[in-house]
């Protein structure tokens, strides 16, 4: 008989929506399947928005007090969507009540503590994913499976950058995401954890990086009194170098002011033999290079990865063009999955602690400013 995974879900607001749809979505998306996901509980510290979850999504009950949720014997996931600041407590109390957990972009809010939960997480013997979501399109798994047959060859460049534009208007008001005691940083840590990953998930680990950060907005008005400023602690946008152990090099780049951007992460790798390009805006496509054929017949190639995903998934069909939620129901389906078969999900908070790694190292660059090593994070 397929394993009930029973869900509880701290924090309902964008991506709280977005995660109690995955998890629906799954059982009709994918066949067989080896588990059934009940939406049992939700808290939210706003009044009235867990009732609205219960109505809206499904949940079994509400509560204002996430401790409920994490303490009930009746929950096995905990699946964490607050602001990043309040990650932590959740994520404390989660591990000790042995719960699996779900948690978003970024772990915490630093380093140290990243790495703290990650080794509180093992001893515990818990199962654990961060959500990083590209990894899971068709166009980035067809990009590593190239990768991995030697497509690219030698590493020369790894290019990569997240670009969004909604902080230009500097009459938007300040909210946690522009609050360092909130989030830990800036672009950086709301941007940057999905460009890093995706790096480290096709290209591997930089050893060294040099970065600079800049604030183009500095004072904000407040939400709740627009004639009063709030000073900005994090930057709008950062850019960075990085140096590979092979003797490649590359860039990334972050920004919430990069004016006519929606959604556009991007990357290009260039190899040896061949060269790979993405840009999320055009999702159903990997454009790849192929160097080692003859002159004259080279040229980008449109390789339609549009829906493709593995068994047991069924619907919709291959052809149809993706959506952002879709790689979100296939990370959730590949956390659960694991669950129910008892192996180890992927990505973990290990690969969630190596972001934080990046961006300790960035930070430190930037302000030095010079070359500087990315801390190391056990693999185990
Ligand atoms: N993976 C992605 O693509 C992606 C995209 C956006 C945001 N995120 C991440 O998701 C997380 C949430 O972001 P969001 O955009 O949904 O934010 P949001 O502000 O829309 O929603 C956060 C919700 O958490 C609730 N909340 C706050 N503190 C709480 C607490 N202590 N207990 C219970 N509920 C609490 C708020 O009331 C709100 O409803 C952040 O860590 C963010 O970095 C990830």
């Amino acid at each position: 008989m397929a394993r009930k995974i029973r869900v509880g879900m701290i924090g309902y607001g964008q991506m709280g929506r977005i995660h109690a749809y995955a998890y629906r979505t799954i059982p009709v998306f994918y066949d067989p399947i080896p588990f059934e996901v009940e939406l049992t509980a939700v808290a939210d510290v706003v009044d009235g928005v867990a009732e609205r979850a219960v109505a809206q999504a499904g949940f079994r009950r509400g509560t204002k007090d996430w401790r409920e949720v994490v303490a009930a014997p009746d929950v096995d996931v905990i699946d964490i969507c607050t602001p990043n600041s309040e990650h932590l407590p959740v994520l404390e109390a989660a591990i000790v009540a042995g719960k699996d957990i779900y948690c978003e972009k970024p772990l915490c809010t630093g380093l140290a503590d990243a790495r703290r939960i990650l080794a509180l997480a093992q001893k515990a013997g818990i199962r654990h994913q961060i959500v990083s979501e590209y990894r899971f399109l068709p166009a980035v798994r067809k990009a590593k499976e190239l990768i991995e047959q030697g497509f690219v060859g030698d590493l020369f460049h790894f290019r990569g950058v997240y670009l969004h534009s909604g902080y230009i208007d500097p009459k938007r008001p300040i909210s946690w995401r522009l609050r360092r005691e909130a989030t830990g940083g800036g672009a950086l840590v709301d941007l940057g954890p999905h460009i890093i990953d995706v790096m480290r998930h096709l290209v591997g680990d930089a050893s060294a990086v040099l970065g600079t950060c800049s604030t183009f907005i500095p004072e904000r008005p407040l939400a709740e009194r627009p004639s009063e400023m709030a000073r900005v602690d994090v930057e709008d946008a950062a850019s960075v170098l990085l140096r590979f152990p092979g003797g490649g090099s590359g860039t990334l780049e972050v920004s919430r002011c990069a004016t006519g951007a929606e959604d556009e992460l991007r990357f290009e790798v260039q190899g040896s033999s061949g060269a790979l390009s993405f840009n999320l805006m055009d999702p159903n496509w990997l454009y790849a290079y192929d160097a080692t054929l003859p002159e004259g017949s080279r040229g980008f190639q449109r390789l339609a990865t549009v829906q493709r995903y593995p068994a047991p998934a069924v619907a919709p069909a291959p052809k149809f063009s993706i959506g952002w939620v879709r790689s979100h129901v296939a990370a959730q389906f590949a956390f659960l999955d694991a669950i129910a078969r008892g192996s180890v999900p992927s990505p973990s908070f290990v690969d969630a602690v190596w972001v934080h790694a990046y961006q300790d190292a960035i930070y430190r660059s930037a302000v030095a400013p010079a070359w500087t090593a990315v801390p190391t994070v056990d693999r185990e």
